[in-house]
């Protein structure tokens, strides 16, 4: 029996992709700021006679003292995990600084799959074949701004999760060259306009763009066909990138190594490690 970790697996993608592995006999854990969602989850596994193999951790994951904690708590109840996967995502029109003083879409759409990817990777060396699949937007080709990058001078909902997409991608290059050696696999995947609950919070004018997407959007169902095929088979490569099922250059002009070694440097020190 295999172990996924599915953050964000309360909706959309990420809980498709837990329930699809579920279905399929494996030991599951889903990651998600709802209570009342992680409790529809563990419903379902109970209706599929799968109690047992299905778990829940509740986390804000824009906070990274929850997202410590649901790291600890996931190491001290798996000595391995297969394949990590990484889909909390929250749109946010207006800029909220969490609690912890992080523009928030910086906090949970980047920081904490950081710490996620670094902190397990250590379980995720125990299994044969482990991947991280990081569902972000790789090729989206949004600008990093360095000097700001909580866009504290200028922030828009859609420039926040473009540079992101950004982060995300050096996150997955800079995860490669942190850990010689490794053989977890890094995939960076944007599946496309997909159907899904796109938790946000958005501007009637925004709203109305996420509706007249979701027209011509695929359904969940139909994106996660080259998800899962990702998943099963990951491929060899050490670090590698897809969209919608078709593998684009991780190597490429986006995905430079001194840039990744910069944002881990300043990351780390972020974070105070
Ligand atoms: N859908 C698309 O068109 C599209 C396109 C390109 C890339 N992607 C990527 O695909 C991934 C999945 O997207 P999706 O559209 O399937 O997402 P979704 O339906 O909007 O679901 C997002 C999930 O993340 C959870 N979440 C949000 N903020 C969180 C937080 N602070 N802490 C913990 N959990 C949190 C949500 O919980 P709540 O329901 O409680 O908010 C929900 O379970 C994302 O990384 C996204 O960037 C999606």
């Amino acid at each position: 029996m295999k172990t996924y970790v599915v953050t964000g697996g309360t909706d959309g993608i990420g809980k498709a992709l837990a329930l699809e592995y579920l279905e399929r006999g494996q030991e599951v854990l889903v990651v998600g700021r709802s209570a009342e969602k992680g409790e529809a989850w563990l419903d379902a596994a109970r209706e599929r006679d799968a109690a047992g193999r299905a778990h829940f951790v509740h986390a804000d994951l824009s906070l990274m003292a929850e997202t410590r904690a649901a790291i600890d708590g996931i190491r001290s109840s798996f000595a391995r995990i297969d394949a990590l996967v990484l889909c909390a995502r929250h749109f946010r029109t207006t800029r909220l600084v969490t609690a912890e003083g992080l523009e928030n879409t910086f906090a949970h759409f980047y920081l904490s799959r950081f710490l996620f990817s670094h902190h397990l990777a250590d379980l995720l060396e125990a299994a044969d074949t482990p991947v991280i699949l990081n569902v972000a937007g790789p090729g989206g080709g949004g600008e990093i701004h360095w000097e700001d990058l909580e866009l504290a001078l200028e922030y828009d909902g859609q420039r926040a999760l473009a540079q992101g997409g950004r982060l995300n991608d050096l996150l997955g290059v800079g995860f490669a060259a942190e850990r010689p050696g490794t053989n977890v696999r890094y995939v960076l995947l944007n599946p496309g306009v997909v159907s899904t609950s796109f938790s946000g919070q958005y501007s009637p004018n925004v709203a109305a763009q996420i509706d007249a997407m979701r027209q011509s959007a695929q359904s969940v169902e139909e994106a996660i066909v080259p998800i899962l095929k990702v998943l099963d088979a990951p491929p060899a490569a050490l670090l590698s990138a897809f969209v919608r099922g078709e593998p684009l250059s991780p190597h490429g002009p986006g995905f430079e190594v001194e840039e990744a070694r910069r944002l881990h440097e300043h990351t780390a020190r972020l974070l105070g490690q």
